[in-house]
């Protein structure tokens, strides 16, 4: 059981982007409840000239500004400093750990942590190697700042705090993560009224009551959604004789993959 409050410090030159995970839906409620909680430092407010310049020439000259070190590291200190307990200082990047369920959950357990968000063509390498503990990705392509990879990160993160999500909301059935079975699975086909819709009708499993049949129809779902669209997936996960079971009915009911 995780104990007491995460806290995040970002730093960023745009903390009103922010407010996108602070104030709407479930990371919006964590926050409010206090289960998280989330404060920006921007290097803007550490520049030392009156044009409070945030950026600054690289050596090797040609196109392209990197963040001005001063003003970025005394941002830094500032979110550590807010921090209970020493944080893990991680700056977001492309070139860093690729982030997926496994790495959401285990920076969901950390309670300290500090988000640098880089802009320009990013930071200096001395401040990599001083100041940053862990460089995250959330995926194989270049953004324009680190704010959607650090405001990614959090969302996924909020949702595993203890109590940030409702009972219906439960993270436990999600896809990648299933605390019945321990397998990284995609979710289950889900259906809402009406019963008929353009149309498609809602499977008569789901509508006989019987919690016992749904809950296996359900994993069988998850297996074969997995067989279908995340092959590599499926490959990872050991199955046992049931699971097995499961998944050669859905293969033999769907047929065979289509071309
Ligand atoms: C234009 S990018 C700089 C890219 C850098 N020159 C490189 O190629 O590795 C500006 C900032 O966006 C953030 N960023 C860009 N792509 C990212 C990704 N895939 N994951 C996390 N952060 C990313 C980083 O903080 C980076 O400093």
């Amino acid at each position: 059981m995780l104990a007491g409050r995460m806290q995040v410090g970002i730093v960023t030159l745009f903390p009103e982007m922010f407010t996108a995970v602070t104030s709407f839906g479930i990371t919006g409620r964590a926050c409010r409840d206090g289960i998280v909680e989330v404060a920006c430092w921007s290097p803007r407010d550490y520049a030392k000239d009156r044009h409070g310049t945030v950026d600054d020439k690289p050596f090797s000259g040609g196109a392209g500004m990197l963040m001005k070190t001063g003003p970025l590291c005394d941002a830094i200190a500032a979110a550590k400093a807010w921090n209970d307990k020493t944080p893990s200082v991680i700056y977001l990047s492309p070139q860093g750990r690729r982030l997926d369920h496994t790495g959401v959950t285990l920076l969901a357990q950390r309670r300290n942590l500090v988000l640098v968000c880089g802009r320009y063509q990013g930071i200096d390498e001395r401040v990599l190697k001083t100041e940053i503990d862990e460089e995250w990705s959330i995926g194989d392509y270049v953004l324009s700042g680190g704010e959607l990879a650090a405001m990614v990160m959090l969302d996924a993160i909020i949702r595993y705090q203890p109590g940030a999500l409702g009972h219906e909301d439960s993270a436990g059935l999600d896809s990648f993560a299933d605390s019945n079975t321990g397998l990284s699975l995609l979710d289950c086909p889900r259906y809402t009224r009406p019963r008929e819709f353009a149309g498609l009708t809602v499977p008569e499993v789901l509508i006989g009551g019987n919690h016992e049949l749904v809950r296996r129809w359900q994993l069988k779902q998850r297996l074969g959604q997995t067989w279908l669209k995340r092959p590599d997936l499926l490959a990872q996960q050991s199955l046992d004789q049931h699971e097995q079971v499961l998944l050669n009915e859905f293969i033999s009911e769907y047929g065979t993959l289509p071309t």
